[in-house]
C-alpha cells in the first residue's frame, strides 16, 4: 500500500511545503450530517467568507462515535469542538437523548483523535447540546449541557482539568451558555455545528487525509466484477518464479489455527452433539432480551395428545445452578410430551443414541416412559422404554437405534401411567461423536475443523468471550464440572448459551485435534459494542473486584497445567483428564476499546499471569481493525508492557487484501509479534478466498512476525446465522464447507517452519495491476522434510512460469499438487489432486483464478 500511496503524492502534485495562492486561514465548520440521526460522525466544511461552504467529502468522517451497541447507538448528536490554550482540539457530543451521559475525545491536529470517554454526569436527566468553555480563572474547562426531562428544560454544568475526573453537576444559568452553534447550509442541507478559525494548513490536511482515504477505497473495492473489465482482453502471461535454499528464515510453526466462537448457533445446535433443544428448561425471556414471548423456559417443548399439562416449577432442583424444571401432570394415557430438537433432529439409519433425563416422580405415579424418536411423518424411527418412579431425582438411560435416516425427527416421551412426573436435562446424543467422547462433539462438523491441521484453536470468541456488559462476561468456571451445576447464560449473539459446551470440551478438542488450546478472557472490561451495564464497555470490572477476577485466570492456568493434587488441577482430573493439558497461550481481551480503564486492568492482568505463569505467554488486544484509535493505543500499550504477541482482527474487501501484502512487511521485528485472531474477505466466493490466499503468501513470508492467524468465524448454522461470511456451513445434518475453508484447509495441511526467499515475476512487470494478483511462498515442513511451494493466480488468464528451485539439493522428481480454480464468482472451486514433474526447473502454468499447492519430498534434507 505504502507504494501506492507515493504514487498517488507524487500524480497529485503534493509537496510538503509545497501551498501556492492558498489563503492563510479558513474557517472551519465541525457538525456532525442531521439526516444520518447522529450517524455521520464528525464531518468538517470549510469557507474563506463564511457564506460559502465547502464540505469535505462530502460527508467524510474524522471521528466516529463508539459508544453502544450498533445499530441503534454509535451515535454523535451535537458535536462541539474547541481548541485549548496548548492548542489541542476538543470534541465533546451528546451520544442520545435518553443518557446523562456525553462523549469527549481529544486530538492535535483533527486527523488523530484519543480514545473517547463517556463521563456519565447526570443519573436521571439527559445531556444534550453540550457546550465547552475554559475558565480563564481556574484554567479548568466548563461543560455545560441542557437536560430535558418531558416538558422541563434545564442547565447544568461540570469542571474537569483533565476529562478524566469532573466535579459534581450543578445547574447553570442558561444566560452563561455561549450558544456558539449556528446553522449553515451544506449541500443544501441546514446543519447545526460550531465555527472555528485554522490555518490553511489545518483545511489543508484535512482534505488530503480526505483524499488519501478516498485513494485507498478505490483500492480495497477492486473486486472480481472491476477485474473483468480491468482485465478484458488480456493475453495469457509468462512469468519466472525462483526460490533460493541459500536464504531461510524460521517461521512460526503456529501460523494457521482456528478460531471457534458461539455464534451463528456454532456451540448449542452446533458443534456439541446434543440433539436436544433446553434439555434443563433454563431458556430465559432475557436471552433475547425479552423480544420473544416463546423464548422462555419451556422453548422447544410442547404437549403431545391430549390429557397432559406442565408447569415450570424451581422449588427443589437437581442442582442450584440449574433451577428450573418441568413438572408433568398425566390424565390420559397416551399423552406426552414433545422436544423439537433444534429445528429437528437428524437421524442416521442404523445409528445409536444415547438418552438420559433426571426424573423423579414423587407420588410414585409414574414407573417407566416411552421414549421415542418421531420422524416428521409421525414414524416411529426408534423407541425404549425407561424407569421412573424415585421419589429423589434418578437418571434414566437408554441406547435407541434409529430405524431410517431422518432430517427432521423430534423426541416423544409418553409416561406409562397417570400420574405426576419432574423431568429435567433431557438430553439425547449420538453415540458417535468425535473420538467417540462422552458430552462430545457432532462428529462431522468436528471433523471438517480438523482437517484444517489447526495448530491451536481460539475459544470461546470473540465477542462471547468479553460480552455484553459486565454480567455477561464469560467466566470459564461457570462451565465445568457435571452439566447439571454450570450455568448457562445468554449469549451476546441472541440465543442461549448452556454452556455444555465448556472448558473442559474445548481442551480436550484441542487435544484431540493436536491443536494447543488458546482460551481468550476478558481484559476485565466487557465487548466495546456492549449496550447494557451502564455506560456500555466503559463499565470495567470495579478494580476492588480485579484481584478476584485475576485469581479466576491464575486458577485456570492450575486447572489445566496443574498436578491433579493441586485444587484446580483436581477438578480437571475429576472431569477425567488427570494430565495436564499443557496450556501455553492464553488471550486477554477481544478487540477492546482501549482507553484508561482497559490499560489498567489488562496491566494488572498482564503482569500476575508473567509473574506466576511466567511460561504461559499472554496475547494481547489491540482494537477491532487494522488502524485506527485502537488499534494505535493498543499497539503502545503492548510495546510498553513488552507483550508477546498481539491479537489484531481485521474484516476487509477483497480489493484490500490485494492492495496490503505488504501490510507486515513492514512491521518492526523487535516489538511484539502477532495473532492475526480474527481475518476475513467479505464474502464466499472464489475471488474472496483466492484474496485469501494471495494474502496468506504474505503471512507465510513474515511467519517471523505473524506467529498465529485464524479465519473468522469458523462455524454458521443454516437459519441462524448472524454473520457472514464464515468458513463452515452447516445444517442438522450437513456439513458445507465454503470454498474459504478449502484456502486454510490447503495452508494448515501444508504448513512449514522454515521460509525460503521466493520470487515470482511476470515479464509484464511494469503493470503493478497485474503482478499485485500473483503471489508465491516456499515453505519446509522440517517433520516430513517436504518443500512446498504456493502458488496464487487472481488473473483471469494463465500465467506460463519457468520454476527454478536453486540449491535445494537432491528433490524427488515427482510433487503432490493441489489445486483449487474456478470461476471467480461461483460459491465453490474446482479442487484436483495430481501430481507433478519437478526438478531444479520445471515449468507449470498456473490456472486462471487458481491456487496451487506443490509438495516435493525432499531425498537429502537440505540443512536449512
Ligand atoms: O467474528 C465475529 C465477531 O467479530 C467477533 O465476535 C468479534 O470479536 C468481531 O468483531
Amino acid at each position: 500500500m505504502i507504494l501506492f500511496v507515493l504514487c498517488y503524492f507524487v500524480q497529485h502534485g503534493f509537496a510538503a511545503g509545497g501551498l501556492k495562492n492558498v489563503p492563510d486561514s479558513a474557517y472551519l465548520f465541525a457538525y456532525s450530517s442531521a439526516k444520518s440521526n447522529g450517524h455521520s460522525g464528525l464531518l468538517f466544511a470549510w469557507s474563506t467568507d463564511r457564506k460559502n461552504w465547502f464540505p469535505i467529502g462530502p460527508e467524510f468522517r474524522y471521528l466516529f462515535c463508539d459508544y453502544g451497541r450498533w445499530g441503534a447507538e454509535k451515535r454523535m448528536l451535537n458535536p462541539y469542538l474547541m481548541k485549548d490554550a496548548v492548542g489541542l482540539w476538543h470534541c465533546i457530543w451528546s451520544l442520545n437523548e435518553r443518557e446523562g451521559v456525553f462523549a469527549h475525545s481529544v486530538s492535535k491536529d483533527l486527523l488523530y483523535w484519543a480514545p473517547q470517554y463517556y463521563p456519565r454526569v447526570d443519573s436521571k436527566n439527559n445531556c444534550l447540546q453540550p457546550e465547552l468553555s475554559l475558565d480563564a480563572q481556574s484554567g479548568e474547562f466548563v461543560v455545560s449541557w441542557l437536560s430535558e426531562n418531558g416538558s422541563e428544560r434545564s442547565y447544568a454544568y461540570t469542571t474537569t482539568k483533565d476529562f478524566r475526573t469532573y466535579s459534581a453537576s450543578k445547574s447553570y444559568p442558561q444566560e452563561k451558555r455561549l450558544n456558539r452553534r449556528e446553522s449553515i447550509k451544506i449541500m443544501n442541507q441546514t446543519e447545526m455545528g460550531v465555527v472555528n478559525k485554522v490555518g490553511w494548513a489545518v483545511v489543508d490536511g484535512l482534505i488530503k487525509k480526505q483524499q488519501l482515504e478516498a485513494y485507498k477505497n478505490s483500492l480495497n473495492s477492486e473486486n472480481a466484477h472491476s477485474d473483468s473489465l480491468r482485465f478484458s482482453g488480456l493475453k495469457p502471461l509468462e512469468a519466472s518464479f525462483e526460490a533460493q535454499a541459500s536464504s531461510s528464515k524460521k517461521i512460526s510453526d503456529l501460523l494457521i489455527g482456528v478460531f471457534f466462537e458461539d455464534i451463528n448457533y456454532a456451540a448449542d445446535g452446533g458443534l456439541y452433539a446434543e440433539l436436544i433443544q433446553n434439555r434443563d428448561f433454563e431458556y430465559a425471556l432475557s436471552d433475547k432480551e425479552g423480544r420473544d414471548p416463546n423464548w422462555n423456559s419451556s422453548k422447544a417443548w410442547s404437549l403431545n395428545g391430549t390429557g397432559a399439562t406442565f408447569t415450570i416449577e424451581t422449588n427443589s432442583p437437581i442442582h442450584p445452578a440449574n433451577f428450573h424444571y418441568m413438572a408433568l401432570t398425566i390424565t390420559q394415557k397416551g399423552a406426552g410430551l414433545k422436544n423439537e430438537g433444534y429445528n429437528g433432529i437428524a437421524l442416521a439409519a442404523g445409528e445409536k443414541y444415547h438418552f438420559s433425563a433426571m426424573l423423579r416422580s414423587s407420588d410414585k405415579s409414574i414407573a417407566s416412559v416411552l421414549v421415542k424418536l418421531v420422524g416428521k411423518n409421525g414414524e416411529t424411527c426408534a423407541e425404549a422404554l425407561v424407569k421412573a418412579g424415585t421419589k429423589q431425582w434418578a437418571r434414566a438411560e437408554a441406547v435407541l437405534t434409529a430405524k431410517t435416516r431422518q432430517t427432521e425427527a423430534h423426541l416423544e416421551l409418553v409416561p406409562q401411567t397417570l400420574g405426576h412426573l419432574d423431568l429435567d436435562m433431557v438430553s439425547l446424543f449420538p453415540e458417535k461423536t468425535f473420538k467417540n467422547r462422552k458430552n462430545g462433539l457432532r462428529a462431522d462438523l468436528a471433523q471438517a475443523i480438523a482437517d484444517i491441521h489447526p495448530r491451536f484453536m481460539r475459544f470461546p470468541g470473540g465477542c462471547v468471550a468479553h460480552g455484553d456488559g459486565l454480567g455477561n462476561i464469560y467466566r470459564w468456571k461457570n462451565t465445568i464440572g457435571p452439566l447439571e451445576s454450570r450455568i448457562p447464560q445468554r449469549n451476546l449473539w441472541g440465543y442461549h448459551q448452556t454452556a455444555g459446551l465448556g472448558y473442559f470440551e474445548y481442551f480436550q478438542f484441542c487435544e484431540d485435534m493436536g491443536a494447543e488450546p488458546l482460551p481468550v478472557l476478558a481484559a476485565g472490561v466487557p465487548c466495546q459494542n456492549s449496550a447494557t451495564g451502564g455506560a456500555g464497555q466503559q463499565g470495567g470490572i470495579p478494580m476492588c473486584e480485579m484481584d478476584s477476577y485475576i485469581q479466576d485466570i491464575l486458577d485456570l492456568i492450575e486447572w489445566a497445567n496443574g498436578d491433579a493434587k493441586t485444587p484446580w488441577g483436581r477438578k480437571r482430573a475429576e472431569a477425567g483428564h488427570p494430565k495436564p493439558f499443557n496450556l501455553k497461550y492464553i488471550g486477554i481481551g477481544n478487540e477492546d476499546l482501549i482507553n484508561d480503564i482497559f490499560e489498567e486492568r489488562f496491566t494488572k492482568i498482564f503482569k500476575a499471569v508473567k509473574e506466576k505463569h511466567p511460561e504461559v505467554t499472554v496475547i494481547g488486544t489491540v482494537g477491532p481493525s487494522a488502524e485506527g484509535t485502537d488499534y494505535e493505543e493498543g499497539w503502545k500499550i503492548a510495546s510498553k508492557l513488552s507483550v508477546p504477541i498481539v491479537d489484531e482482527h481485521y474484516y476487509q474487501t477483497p480489493g484490500w487484501f490485494i492492495n496490503n501484502q505488504d501490510y507486515y512487511d513492514r512491521y518492526d521485528r523487535s516489538k511484539p509479534k502477532v495473532y492475526l485472531g480474527e481475518y476475513a474477505s467479505w464474502g464466499s466466493t472464489l475471488y474472496n478466498a483466492l484474496s485469501e490466499a494471495l494474502y496468506m503468501t504474505s503471512l507465510e513470508r513474515n511467519g517471523d512476525v505473524v506467529s498465529m492467524s485464524s479465519y473468522a468465524p469458523l462455524l454458521a448454522k443454516y437459519g441462524n446465522t448472524q454473520w457472514n461470511p464464515d468458513m463452515i456451513y452447516f445444517s442438522n445434518s450437513e456439513v458445507k464447507p465454503a470454498v474459504n475453508y478449502e484456502v486454510q484447509r490447503l495452508y494448515g495441511q501444508n504448513a512449514g517452519d522454515t521460509y525460503f526467499t521466493n520470487t515470482i515475476q511476470l515479464s509484464n512487470n511494469k503493470n503493478e495491476a497485474l503482478s499485485k494478483r500473483v503471489a508465491s511462498s516456499v515453505v519446509k515442513d522440517s517433520k516430513t522434510g517436504d518443500l512446498i511451494l504456493k502458488l496464487v493466480n487472481l488473473l483471469p488468464v494463465a500465467v506460463n512460469s519457468q520454476l527454478k528451485l536453486d540449491g535445494f539439493g537432491a528433490l524427488q522428481a515427482i510433487g503432490k499438487m493441489t489445486v483449487l480454480s474456478g470461476n471467480p464468482n461461483d460459491k465453490t472451486g474446482k479442487l484436483s489432486s495430481t501430481s507433478i514433474a519437478v526438478g531444479e526447473k520445471f515449468v507449470y502454468e498456473l490456472p486462471a483464478y487458481s491456487f496451487t499447492v506443490i509438495r516435493i519430498p525432499m531425498l537429502q534434507p537440505t540443512g536449512k
